[in-house]
């Protein structure tokens, strides 16, 4: 939606109505430092084609966008309108944009401004308006999703936009046998699917029943955690820490400094084929500066103290038991 949404903007800024009439002679460039996999799909989808991403450098061992590069490449871009996807935060290193500033660039060069905050927002409820995500609320459009730290099962997720009427433009078709009662919104008008289940169910309920200090007392707990995992790895000889942790993932690999990068990729994969196998903890794989690492990510409402303590054994055993053979 965030890409179809700034398409629709983008159009509007250049007389051209892509939902009717398509997106011949349409002028765009887009701008992101470190897009989810999922908006550089959404790229893909909407026509602008996954690789056309001018990419905007980030900070040192950060995924975060540099703000002064962002400003350069937009007062150099020769396209008529532009789009910025900025994080709230990123997968792997969890970095949160500068939002304030980059929404100050993007009001300065008309450029739509899309968030990507799938699991970032909810560091507000915990740090409030002056925390990692301030100046979010500058943003033309953001996603969210509730299946992540909301803890709903999959696949339900909140996309927020300023400008609903350029969703509408989107989406709205003319279907008389689906005419809605007009006194409510039209939610066929305001999405990708016409018929979808009821996704909103369990997540109005898990508002209802948890409230923002339910919500927070989990996404608050998870973040220590996290914290203490990441600590902890950082001061074993065993563990190597890849990133500081700033959410509530842990980006980690066996200590590898010793080894190729080769070897050390198959070390990293091996112990975390091990760590899965051991089935006490289960960890995701992934990439930090072209190096194969691993990340322990806190999401769980029930995630306590007892599960760190159990992760910390099952790592060290795992790793024992790697090296001894
Ligand atoms: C930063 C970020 N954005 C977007 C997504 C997309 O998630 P999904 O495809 O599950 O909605 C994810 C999921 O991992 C994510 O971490």
């Amino acid at each position: 939606m965030g890409a179809v949404v700034a398409r629709q903007f983008a159009g509007n800024q250049q007389g051209i109505d892509v939902a009717q009439g398509g997106m011949q002679g349409l002028s765009v460039e887009i701008f992101s430092a470190c897009p989810h996999a999922s908006m550089i799909k959404g790229l893909g989808l909407a026509g602008f084609g996954q690789q056309q991403i001018t990419r905007v450098n980030t900070l040192e061992n950060s995924e975060q966008m540099d703000v002064d590069h962002l400003s350069l490449l937009l007062k150099n871009s020769k396209a008529k309108s532009k789009i910025v996807i900025a994080s709230s935060a990123t997968v792997t290193a969890t970095s949160f944009d500068d939002l304030e500033a980059v929404s100050a660039l993007c009001q300065q060069h008309k450029a739509w401004l899309h968030v990507d905050a799938a699991f970032g927002l909810f560091e507000r409820v915990v740090t409030g308006k002056e925390g990692k995500t301030k100046g979010i609320e500058m943003a033309d459009s953001i996603t969210l999703d509730f299946h992540k730290w909301l803890n709903v099962p999959y696949d339900a997720g909140a996309f927020f936009t300023r400008q609903p009427s350029l969703l509408v433009q989107c989406c709205e078709v003319d279907a008389p046998y689906l005419t809605n009662n007009e006194a409510q919104p039209d939610f066929l008008a305001m999405g990708i699917e016409n018929s979808r289940r009821f996704r909103a169910l369990p997540v109005w309920f898990t508002l209802l029943k948890y409230g923002r200090e339910g919500i927070k007392e989990w996404v608050q707990r998870n973040m220590e955690l996290a914290d203490e995992l990441a600590n902890w790895i950082e001061q074993r000889s065993e563990f190597e820490l890849s990133v500081p942790c700033q959410l509530n993932v842990v980006v980690f690999r066996p200590y590898s400094k010793h080894l190729s990068n080769e070897q050390s990729d198959k070390f990293t994969t091996l112990f975390l084929e091990q760590v899965n196998k051991d089935g006490k903890i289960f960890l995701s794989p992934g990439v930090w500066q072209g190096q194969k690492v691993i990340r322990a990510a806190l999401s769980n409402w029930q995630t306590s103290k007892e599960d760190i303590a159990l992760a910390k054994k099952s790592l060290l055993s795992c790793y024992k038991m790697l090296v001894s053979e």
